[in-house]
């Protein structure tokens, strides 16, 4: 690992400076990287955006989202007002055509001051369509033209279908080179996430098990239970299947389904994801239903409030049809994982804040325990917790205490926060100083965004061409549609409903 002092001098330019991301996300894990060492010694923000504010209003504003959301609570005054030194605004449309001379000069301002060419991020936290105007902008304005320096950073959504991926990856490969792009997942900065290449990967215990003839089955959850927040004009042109399969829950998938790399290099892994999602088989159009189930939260009780339905939310369309709820079955075909259904299902308005993966493996193929022994025999299983209670359950058969043969399960435990008492960074901490470092292993490449569009794209096609006839289908604080029910059990499997006990049954 580098140290801080070896970290070149950096400035971090977040286009959508005064946004929502940046206050409660982007600026509050720049501030715990310094706190602990990790920046570099020489660094500046400088936050760019429509609002007109000074830089003194700037940094109240943060201040205030810094507060609210850092996992180290608030901030105390000295920290903050040597962090608050390195912070400063700019306020440019960058979509204009006529925009940039401001920005130029505070970076050169900045590289003055310092006496070198500093590393300079740009960080693209604004809306898909200033997507493509800003990056003509630092074309323009020729503030990015090094390409051992310079990078940008993409948030997601990254286009909203197949084509308009295609188009912005082409867009910017005119401009950029690949090596200079960091196209974002949050997820994949998430500990128990990366947690998944150490786990399969730096233990011989399981990968020998990983693979169809031991595995049954394999499930993915990532509840939640806020609903659409403040963000309808956003949502209501996205939907569940955007927002969070094509991106979060695929690249989970690849992670648990991908073969060993030859190496930690960032293309090795990210070859090995891409061949995962080039596997996945196609849906047809005419068979969507089966393989794919779309909800909508209806009011309800979550966590013991009453909360509104979807429809009912400011800003969205009493009549709308955008998804909240989006589980999906699907198969990989490969010699690993041939035949094997992987069930991926994600909500909002759920009954719990929980993402998990089930292993689910065969029963031993033979059985010889006497019948009454097994009446409560339960497969083994093995539960990924991505989050909360980030850890590793495995759950085994045991004999239980007694005279008499009958066996119980009992489950084996790993949880970070017990077994190493550091608190876990935030993911975009941990992703915000892989591109300082310039390491793009946890960032998706072209290639594997349009795979991943590639996969969700039948299903968009096929919901947009026939409207949902049942919306609102499922109660706020319920676990989704019973269609989604219908559609597992239709393979013989029920969905593993997460325990709240915060224990990995
Ligand atoms: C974002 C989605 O990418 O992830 C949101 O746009 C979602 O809709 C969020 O709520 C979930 O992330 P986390 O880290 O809170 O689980």
């Amino acid at each position: 690992m580098l140290s801080t002092t070896a970290l070149e001098p950096t400035i971090i330019i977040i286009f959508g400076g005064a946004g929502d991301l940046t206050k409660r996300k982007l600026v509050p894990a720049l501030y715990n990287l310094l706190q602990d060492n990790l920046l570099p010694q020489r660094y500046a923000i400088v936050g760019i955006g429509r609002r007109k504010m000074d830089d003194e209003a700037f940094r109240g504003y943060l201040r205030e989202g810094l507060d609210q959301f850092s996992r180290r609570g608030q901030a105390a005054e000295d920290p903050w007002q040597d962090f608050a030194a390195n912070i400063s605004y700019v306020s440019e449309d960058v979509s204009s055509a006529t925009s940039g001379a401001a920005l130029t000069l505070r970076l050169n301002e900045l590289d003055n001051a310092w006496g070198v060419r500093a590393n300079r991020i740009f960080y693209l936290a604004i809306p898909p369509y200033m997507m493509e105007p800003a990056a003509a902008t630092l074309k323009r304005i020729g503030v990015c033209r090094d390409c051992k320096r310079d990078r940008l950073v993409v948030e997601k959504p990254f286009g909203r279908d197949i084509t308009s991926a295609h188009a912005l990856n082409n867009l910017l490969s005119g401009m950029f080179v690949e090596s200079q792009i960091y196209r974002i997942d949050h997820f994949l900065g998430k500990e128990t996430v990366q947690n998944i290449l150490a786990f399969r990967f730096a233990n011989s215990l399981f990968e020998p098990l990983w693979n169809r003839r031991y595995i049954e089955h394999i499930q993915i959850t990532v509840a939640e239970t806020v609903g659409v927040e403040n963000r309808a004009n956003f949502f209501e042109q996205s939907g569940t299947l955007r927002d969070m399969v094509q991106n979060h829950l695929l690249q989970i998938l690849c992670l648990v389904a991908m073969e060993p790399p030859i190496s930690f290099d960032a293309d090795e892994v990210r070859n090995k994801k891409v061949d995962v999602l080039r596997a996945i088989r196609p849906i047809q159009a005419d068979t969507v239903h089966q393989s794919a189930v779309r909800g909508q939260y209806d009011r309800g009780f979550v966590e013991g409030k009453a909360v509104p339905g979807y429809r009912e939310e400011t800003d969205i369309s009493p009549l709308s049809s955008t998804e909240t709820y989006v589980a999906l079955k699907l198969f990989i075909d490969n010699w690993r994982w041939q035949g094997i259904p992987f069930y991926l299902r994600t909500g909002k308005r759920l009954p719990s804040k929980v993402s998990e993966v089930s292993i689910i493996f065969r029963s031993p193929p033979h059985q010889l325990f006497p019948s009454a022994a097994v009446d409560n025999w339960q497969p083994n299983r093995i539960v990924i917790r991505i989050q909360p209670e980030e850890g590793i359950g495995t759950r085994i058969q045991v004999k239980q205490p007694g005279t008499r043969l009958l066996l119980g399960e009992a489950d084996m435990q790993f949880r970070y926060r017990e077994a190493f008492k550091a608190p876990a960074p935030e993911a975009y901490e941990t992703l915000l100083l892989d591109v300082i470092r310039g390491d793009a292993t946890l960032f998706m490449r072209a290639d594997q965004v349009e795979c991943a569009w590639n996969v969700v794209s039948p299903i968009l096609t096929a919901w947009e061409a026939v409207p949902p006839s049942d919306f609102p289908d499922y109660a706020a604080g319920s676990w989704g549609p019973e269609a989604a029910d219908r559609m597992i059990a239709r393979s013989g499997h029920s969905w593993l409903q997460p325990s709240l006990k915060k224990s990995y049954q």
